[in-house]
């Protein structure tokens, strides 16, 4: 059910595509329920649907399980009137594992002891003690079986204080949920048909009602406001440090740190302050990562260190570290960005789809685009390639040994043969022989006797 409005978000953005560790909350629900080999999925929406259906059919391409159907409820008439749109699109036999969109960290193990404890014959709910059942649809029981489902404004002051509330989660044999779908009301204090009322026609059908309690309420938050969104989000990045440090990933401060999609870590592997990972990052053994640093799509060797405020992004092409390297402060490495073992980057030095052999150096304020750079060589202070010409990029090709000065511009397409020197300030545009120097800026001139101009009067 991703149809609803979300009001106390106060966003354009509809809430099932708000965003917890970089994807949205209904991506989250989807790929729980991706694992769960179900033979059909089927996503209500209505409030921004075309923004939705679009999201949903983007990421749940190739995700393994079938293609999502999508019913429109329009306009939203509550979770009873959500599941009637659904209804014609389910098969009559098999079991339907209802879901709230907005309720993200659910997990695919807990789905599946909910569809088993339906069995296909009766109906299961998610329940869970909450310490402020406030807002939450009360379960009432009487001895241990479940009677009713009774939300929070249509309660009695004493079903308020009952702290187990139904999670938003249940399975249903599909046979027995059309049949019920078709005799909900509205006659309620929310004017809405509530899906929750079902369990109130299966106790009159002498269907049984199972509860199965979920283990920690983090899985079953929902997100209804920034609020809960936030706290949910370092609830979810805490257990994902946690993960890491069960590893032996050592954190600097646990409570900061994200991880925005997937880091794999290797052993000995410190990260300090502040650092925010994205998409598909890994960290070979030894690396050290230091404070301050955005760091996405890029694989780093063993016992490369990552000086503080790198920051380094891959997007579609990657970016490798090599074993040993040293990068930053202030470094930027852009998508393909190759960098051999022991390669030195520092500050304020940007690579872009170059690759830089074994030991070369860019130390400080340099520019490296669409080039190939050989074993050992250094590259000077404030040196760029001019890789674009106004309508193509262009390579640069450095060949080994190689030593450029300070402040050079080389202008591609262009190769240093192996071994040769270019002098400070030189602007290069032809290829360079092997071993030779070469200079391409003007001569120094200096004037005997010079007199400065003065301010008229002095
Ligand atoms: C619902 C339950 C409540 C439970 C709580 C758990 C009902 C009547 N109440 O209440 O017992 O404790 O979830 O979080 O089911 N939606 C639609 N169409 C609608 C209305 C809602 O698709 O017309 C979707 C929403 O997008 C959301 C989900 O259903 O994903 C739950 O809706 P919401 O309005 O948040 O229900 P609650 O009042 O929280
Ligand atoms: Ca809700």
């Amino acid at each position: 059910m991703a149809a609803g409005q979300g009001t106390r978000m106060k966003s354009r953005v509809p809430k099932v595509l708000h965003r917890l560790a970089g994807r949205p909350l209904l991506q989250h629900v989807f790929a729980a329920v991706s694992q769960l080999q179900a033979r059909h999925v089927v996503v209500v929406t209505g409030n921004g649907a075309p923004e939705v259906e679009a999201a949903v059919a983007g990421w749940a391409h190739g995700a393994g399980s079938p293609a999502p159907k999508f019913a429109r409820q329009e306009p939203q008439c509550g979770t009873g009137h959500a599941v009637q749109q659904a209804a014609p699109l389910l098969p009559d036999d098999g079991t339907t594992l209802i879901l709230n969109g907005d309720v993200p960290l659910i997990e695919p193990a807990t789905l599946l002891a909910l569809a088993q404890s339906s069995g296909a014959r009766k109906v299961a709910l998610l329940t869970v003690d909450m310490p402020d059942p406030s807002g939450y649809g009360r379960i009432v029981r009487s001895g241990d079986s479940v009677r009713a489902i009774v939300e929070h404004k249509d309660a009695s002051d004493e079903q308020r204080r009952i702290a187990e509330v139904y999670t938003g989660f249940m399975a249903v044999p599909n046979g027995l949920l059309k049949g019920w779908l078709g005799s909900l009301s509205n006659r309620n204090a929310q004017g809405e048909y509530y899906l929750t009322d079902i369990v109130e026609l299966a106790v009159r059908d002498g269907i049984e009602v199972a509860a199965v309690k979920a283990s920690d309420t983090v899985q079953v938050d929902g997100v209804n406001s920034p609020t809960q969104l936030a706290a949910l989000e370092r609830a979810f990045q805490l257990r994902q440090a946690e993960a890491l440090m069960q590893q032996g990933v050592r954190f600097a401060d646990p409570a900061r740190f994200d991880v925005r999609g997937r880091l794999d870590c290797g052993q000995d592997v410190t990260i300090d302050v502040n650092c925010v990972f994205e998409g598909h990052v890994s960290l070979g053994d030894g690396v050290s990562i230091s404070a301050n640093c955005v760091i996405a799509n890029a694989a780093i060797s063993a016992g490369a260190v990552i000086h503080p405020f790198t920051h380094i992004d891959g997007e579609k092409l990657g970016v490798r570290i090599g074993e040993g390297a040293l990068v930053g402060p202030f470094a930027r490495l852009r998508p393909g960005a190759d960098l051999g073992p022991e390669v030195h980057i520092g500050n304020f030095v940007e690579v872009k789809n170059s690759t830089l052999a074994r030991g070369a150096k860019a130390n400080h304020l340099a520019y490296l685009g669409d080039t190939s750079v050989g074993e050992r060589v250094n590259y000077g202070a404030g040196s760029i390639t001019a890789n674009y010409d106004g309508a193509n990029k262009h390579r640069t090709v450095i060949e080994e040994d190689v030593h450029v000065g300070s402040n050079c511009v080389l202008v591609a397409p262009v190769t240093i043969g192996r071994g040769g020197t270019v002098g400070a300030g030189s602007t290069i545009t032809k290829n360079t022989a092997p071993g030779v120097l070469s200079v391409g800026r003007g001569r120094q001139v200096s004037i005997a006797g010079w007199q400065r101009p003065k301010k008229a009067g002095k």
